[in-house]
């Protein structure tokens, strides 16, 4: 099905086709013929910071930034689902165009600039949905919010979709807000996250449940800062680390009409890199902090190398794009080979 609607999304402009495709999709799981985009996968339960996934396959942030989708895109058959980045107040983003594909590349550079309708918008729509799996909600902060006020962002924004999420996302890797990614630097980020843990835990207290919270890291980061930020994860107990976000790098797509678009380059240029600090940071993390991987999914042999590299979990976006929800179902398989061949993460 995908294959045929495929050629008609890449003649249109890359924005425009993602609302057509997100449209379609909520149409046809309205009308009840939403298993004819995806069959079902089988069930690989997993769990990981205390959760339980029906299979380790998620949905990235960034496609569903307002919640707006979650049932239909559930449907598809993701193990879990992430909505956001959204902030305090509802923001335009950059202008347009702002998104590019780079179809001989498989991938896409962004530079979105968390256009939302605002965190009450997406609690609203999310609060709605009969999705009962779990739900991850992505954080951030409005673009003129200056990082010194960043954290309160961040807190109201917690606190807002604490009861709803399964689990929040603190998204301080986007390259496409002026300065977010300055957060990831050593004193930043202390403070961030210990105030955000000391919130953390007192939302845990007044709700009754324990909601585990994650960061979301660029892959654009050296060895002695990926020492420095495990240092400070491990010991503010954050609960789970996502790697990576998109890269400023433009070295892979050299040459292509777009390379020198700004924003955050997805899809397969960024496998290699963004691996290589899922591995890195799970290794400097260890099995009491787990990771997710993302980044550059185009089958369902690069989700297995994510599992391999160290993540418990997988998530995508631009595969989405250039394989539809098809790669849903052969990463989940490909993960299952892998966890009957015995090659976990838990047990590497
Ligand atoms: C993203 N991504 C993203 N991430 C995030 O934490 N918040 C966001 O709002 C967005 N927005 C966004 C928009 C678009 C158009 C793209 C392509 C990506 C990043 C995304 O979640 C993921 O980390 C990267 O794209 C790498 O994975 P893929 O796309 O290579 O599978």
């Amino acid at each position: 099905m995908y294959a045929l609607a495929r050629p008609f999304l890449f003649c249109l402009d890359a924005e425009r086709a993602h609302e057509l495709a997100l449209a379609a999709i909520d149409t046809a799981y309205r009308s009840g013929v939403g298993s004819l985009l995806a069959s079902r996968p089988k069930p690989v339960p997993t769990e990981a910071f205390g959760l339980r996934f029906d299979n380790p396959v998620g949905l990235a942030a960034g496609l569903d930034k307002n919640g707006a989708y979650i049932d239909a895109l559930a449907g598809l058959g993701f193990g879990f689902i992430e909505v956001g980045t959204t902030t305090p107040r509802a923001q335009s983003g950059n202008p347009k165009p702002r998104m590019f594909r780079l179809a001989q590349h498989q991938a896409v550079i962004n530079r979105l600039g968390f256009n939302n309708g605002g965190v009450d918008a997406l609690v609203r729509n999310a609060e709605r949905a009969r999705y009962s799996g779990v739900l991850g909600i992505n954080i951030g902060k409005n673009k003129d919010t200056p990082n010194e006020r960043a954290a309160d962002d961040y807190l109201l924004c917690l606190e807002r979709v604490y009861a709803r999420a399964s689990y929040v996302t603190v998204n301080i890797s986007s390259p496409n807000t002026q300065g977010l990614r300055d957060l990831q630097g050593e004193d930043a980020l202390k403070r961030l996250i210990g105030t955000l843990r000391e919130a953390q835990e007192r939302l845990a207290s007044t709700h009754g449940a324990r909601k585990p919270m994650l960061l979301k890291i660029a892959p654009d980061l050296d060895d002695a800062e990926l020492d420095t930020m495990a240092a400070v994860l491990l010991s503010a107990g954050i609960d789970g680390v996502i790697c990576t976000n998109t890269t400023i790098d433009r070295g892979a797509v050299e040459g292509n009409r777009h390379a020198a678009e700004a924003g955050g380059l997805s899809g397969k240029p960024l496998f290699a890199r963004s691996t290589r600090i899922l591995q890195e940071m799970s290794k400097r993390l260890g099995p009491s902090i787990p990771t997710i991987g993302v980044g550059g999914i185009l089958s369902g042999e690069d989700a297995a190398a994510k599992i391999d590299a160290g993540a418990s979990l997988v998530q995508f976006y631009t595969g989405l794009i250039y394989r539809g929800p098809a790669l849903i179902g052969e990463s989940v398989d490909a993960i299952r080979r892998r966890v009957s061949a015995g090659r976990t993460a838990r047990t590497r």
